[in-house]
C-alpha cells in the first residue's frame, strides 16, 4: 500500500497518481483489483449513490457508513474520506472530533477538506494531531450555493492569483496532496509547479501530478450525462437494465427458475412425506 510520502516521491519522479472514488464494498474491491493508488470516498456519494442534487445533504454518519464498507473491500489501498458539509467549520475542536471519528471508526488513512481561508487552521490542527489532510480547491462543490453553480474557477487574474496563494497556504499548513477541480489547464499546471505536494486534477488538464474521477462517471453507471472533463470508459447502465428486464421477462414467461436452479427432495423422502 502506498503512503503519503510515496505520493511525494511519485511527483518527484513524474509518475502520475491514480485516484478513483468508491462508495461501497464492490466498488472498492474493483478499484483495488484495478490497482489504483488512492481510493477517495467522496461526498459525491450524495449525488451518485444517494440521489441528492448536491453534496450539501451528506452527513458525517453517511460518510462513516460508506467508508467502512469501502475499507472492507479495499484493505490494501490508501483511502481518503471527504469531510462532509459543515463538519470542519464550527471550530478546531469539532473538526478534530469529526475527523477522528472518520479515521478511528472506518480505518481510512486521510481526510479531504474543501477550501482555504478559515479551513487553513483546521488543516494545520489535523496534521499536528496525526491525521493526513488532502486539500481540495478550485470548484469546491460544498460551496455551490455561494459559487452560484458548478462552473470553471480561476478564470480571471484575481481568482487565479488567489488560487495559487491558497494552494501554497494548504501546503504550508501540512496538506499532503491537493485535489484541484475544474480550473483552466494552464492555471492547474502553474499550481502543480508551485507546490512540492502532488496536485491531483479533475477537470484540470494533463499537467498536474495525478487524476481523479468519479466511479459512476468512468463506468457510465446510473449517470445520464457526464461533464466535459470526464472520460467515460464504458456504459454499464444499459447492460444492467437489460439484465433486470430479461429476468422480469423470464419470471413472467415462467422460464425462470429452471430445474438447475431448483432443489429436489429424494424419492424416498417424498414417499415418507405423502405416504
Ligand atoms: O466527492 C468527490 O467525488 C470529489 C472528487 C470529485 C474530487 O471530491
Ligand atoms: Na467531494
Amino acid at each position: 500500500m502506498k503512503q503519503t510520502t510515496d505520493f511525494l516521491k511519485m511527483k518527484e519522479m513524474d509518475e502520475r497518481i491514480v485516484m478513483v472514488t468508491a462508495y461501497d464494498f464492490p466498488s472498492a474491491k474493483q478499484a483495488e483489483q484495478a490497482g489504483v493508488d488512492v481510493i477517495l470516498v467522496g461526498d459525491s456519494l450524495g449525488m451518485v449513490v444517494l440521489g441528492y442534487n448536491s453534496t450539501v445533504s451528506v452527513t458525517l454518519e453517511d460518510m462513516i457508513h460508506h467508508a467502512k464498507a469501502v475499507k472492507r473491500g479495499a484493505k490494501d489501498t490508501f483511502i481518503v474520506v471527504d469531510m462532509p458539509f459543515l463538519s470542519y467549520h464550527l471550530s478546531i475542536r469539532d473538526t478534530l472530533i469529526n475527523a477522528g471519528r472518520i479515521i478511528q471508526e472506518t480505518g481510512a488513512h486521510a481526510v479531504k477538506l474543501e477550501g482555504a481561508d478559515e479551513v487553513i487552521e483546521k488543516i494545520a490542527a489535523l496534521t499536528k494531531a496525526g491525521i493526513p489532510v488532502c486539500s481540495h480547491l478550485g470548484l469546491t462543490p460544498q460551496s455551490v450555493g455561494v459559487l452560484g453553480g458548478y462552473k470553471v474557477q480561476g478564470k480571471d487574474v484575481q481568482a487565479a492569483k488567489k488560487l495559487i496563494e491558497d494552494a501554497k497556504k494548504c501546503e504550508a499548513a501540512g496538506a499532503f496532496a491537493l485535489v484541484l477541480e475544474c480550473v483552466p489547464k494552464q492555471l492547474a499546471a502553474e499550481v502543480a509547479k508551485s507546490l512540492s505536494i502532488p496536485v491531483i486534477g479533475i477537470g484540470a488538464g494533463m499537467n498536474v501530478d495525478g487524476q481523479v474521477l468519479v466511479y459512476h462517471d468512468i463506468l457510465g453507471y446510473g449517470v445520464e450525462r457526464v461533464p466535459k472533463f470526464v472520460k467515460q470508459y464504458h456504459s454499464v447502465h444499459p447492460i444492467m437494465v437489460e439484465s433486470i428486464e430479461a429476468y422480469a421477462r423470464d419470471v413472467r414467461n415462467k422460464q425462470f427458475p429452471e430445474d438447475k436452479h431448483s432443489f429436489t427432495m429424494k424419492e424416498q423422502e417424498l414417499k415418507a412425506l405423502y405416504g
